[in-house]
């Protein structure tokens, strides 16, 4: 249960669903790592804590400052007990054939490679102490094939790595938890676009659900008691359902 002896790292905590989590878990009194690349969004983000909250700015892709710093940590923020692997992007077009080489390659490394290193780092600890909860951010995209044929594609690898993970760490008191969002307001599309966030219109539509929604379940998922693993979630706005199958040639 989160409470004042838990270290939360978080991923991707400089907007959206990361920046959600962090301001969860400092609510129930943890101390949080929050990582992302934008430094400026950090320093905004600690103004408002203590120094429960230590702020890295560093990118996932760089699996050499990643394991210097996650391996540095400062003996207060140092047993990591929850990993929130958040960070990741969509870029370009969600059609891959209508996207670029570029496009795959970044989602891929940030999505597998980045999200791979950050576990790498921390989840040997966590066994040593034999605690530790870690979450995997997917998506519905990476459930159902609706098109999305790279980003969806890495988000069904860390679905289905997070649910071999948990055989793998069968007999220790580690918990994994796979968590599948539906439609949420974030800046993901604009970073999938390439445009500034303030480009694209404030607040979402009222269909998504807020990043704090999200956050709320991930934070539940860790308050149930240690001994319960919740294997995987999957949750969308009530507005948002599966799409239909289709067949060539018919409309
Ligand atoms: N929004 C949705 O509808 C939705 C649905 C399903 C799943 N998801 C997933 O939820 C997660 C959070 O996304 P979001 O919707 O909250 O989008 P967001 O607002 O764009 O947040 C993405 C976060 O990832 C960070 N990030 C991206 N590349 C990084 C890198 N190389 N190193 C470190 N941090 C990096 C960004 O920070 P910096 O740019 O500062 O580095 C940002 O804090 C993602 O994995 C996304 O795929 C979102």
């Amino acid at each position: 249960v989160a409470d004042d002896s838990d270290v939360v790292v978080v991923t991707g905590a400089t907007s959206g669903i990361g920046e959600a989590c962090c301001h969860r878990f400092l609510a129930a009194g943890s101390r949080v790592v929050a990582i992302g690349r934008r430094a400026e969004r950090l320093h905004a983000l600690a103004d408002d804590y203590d120094d429960r909250l230590l702020t890295i700015a560093l990118d996932i892709r760089d699996r050499s400052r990643v394991a210097a710093e996650l391996k540095g940590l400062p003996a207060s923020h140092a047993a990591v007990t929850v990993l929130v692997n958040n960070a990741g992007l969509a870029r370009g077009s969600l059609n891959m054939l209508e996207s670029s080489y570029e496009h795959w390659a970044e989602m891929i490394e940030t999505n597998l490679n980045g999200t791979l290193a950050v576990t790498e780092a921390l989840l040997p600890g966590m066994i040593t102490r034999n605690r530790g909860h870690v979450f995997f951010l997917g998506s519905v995209a990476g459930r159902y094939p609706e098109g999305a044929a790279i980003y969806g594609g890495t988000k069904a690898f860390l679905h289905h790595m997070s649910q071999a993970l948990r055989r793998e760490l069968l007999g220790t008191l580690i918990r994994v938890t796979a968590v599948n969002p539906g439609s949420t307001s974030t800046e993901l599309r604009a970073v999938r676009l390439g445009i500034s966030p303030d480009q694209v219109p404030a607040g979402g539509t009222p269909t998504m659900m807020d990043p704090a929604d999200v956050a709320e379940a991930i934070f539940m998922c860790n308050q149930l008691p240690a001994l319960v693993n919740v294997n995987h979630i999957e949750l969308m706005p009530v507005m948002q359902a599966f799409g239909e199958f289709v067949l060539a040639g018919t409309s």
